[in-house]
């Protein structure tokens, strides 16, 4: 699919992606899984650049869940070095092109010192960009961001009576990202995995049997374009946004 076939005019604000099947792309090459994570940077590059030139404002990508950490202690350490020199040797480049890059997740004891400097280095570096706004779901968990939000709005002490949605929303991770209105799955799994709980509750879901080591700016466009064709209805009877607060 190419981006002219899309309607111009109803292109997503905020697309999420569950980047899956990084292992089985491996297997099925008989390499380690690793070797499917490091592929899967192609195309993670690719798709940022097809959402910048699609007019995507908001892209959320899911890069470690806080269940992933239940894996061998190899693939875990791989995932958090693969995740470090990616920061490194692509916020660059992102910057130039005015991205803005954001982390959603829990900095907790288990991510190494060292990856939470190279987060706060990035954060600092691209604050002020506006083209877009790569967010990078890392060590993050839907019902974690639910927990960290109830923590605070506890700490602040709201009267049970004042707390509303907004009350949750304001204390999720980013409280200035809108919701997703298009989240996609790789990989022929037809689940969530804890990904956004919150954010994505009338969110129109896409999954693709492509593995995330093959997606490309051209699947994310198919992506759009199922997207494009769906009515939205909200719990009513005609287009409305949710957004709108
Ligand atoms: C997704 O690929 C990447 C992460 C979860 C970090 P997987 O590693 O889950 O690949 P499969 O699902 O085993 O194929
Ligand atoms: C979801 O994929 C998490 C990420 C893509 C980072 P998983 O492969 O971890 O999810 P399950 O285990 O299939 O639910
Ligand atoms: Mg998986």
């Amino acid at each position: 699919m190419e981006l002219t076939e899309l309607d111009a005019r109803r292109i997503p604000v905020h697309v999420a992606i569950v980047m899956d099947g990084n292992g089985r792309w491996a297997q099925r090459r008989g390499l380690p899984r690793t070797d499917g994570h490091a592929a899967g940077e192609e195309a993670l590059m690719d798709t940022i650049w097809g959402a910048l030139d699609a007019g995507i404002r908001w892209l959320t990508v899911y890069a470690f869940s806080t269940e992933n950490w239940k894996r061998p202690v190899d693939e875990v350490r791989y995932l958090m070095n693969f995740n470090e020199r990616l920061l490194l040797t692509r916020r660059d480049e992102l910057h130039a092109k005015n991205v803005k890059m954001q982390f959603l997740g829990r900095r907790d004891w288990r991510v190494p010192k060292r990856i939470l400097r190279r987060i706060d280095e990035t954060l600092e570096l691209t604050r002020d960009n506006t083209a877009m706004t790569v967010s990078m779901a890392f060590n993050y968990g839907g019902r974690a961001e639910l927990v960290d939000a109830v923590r605070a709005i506890v700490a602040e002490g709201t009267p049970a009576g004042k707390i509303d949605e907004r009350t949750i929303r304001r204390h999720l991770y980013d409280p200035t990202m809108p919701d997703p209105e298009l989240v996609i799955r790789t990989s022929g799994e037809y689940r969530t995995s804890n990904f956004l709980l919150w954010e994505m509750a009338y969110s129109e879901l896409v999954f693709t049997d492509v593995l995330w080591p093959d997606f490309r700016r051209s699947d994310l466009y198919a992506a759009v374009d199922e997207f494009q064709r769906r009515d939205r209805r909200f719990g009513g009877l005609s287009d409305a946004d949710p957004n709108a607060r």
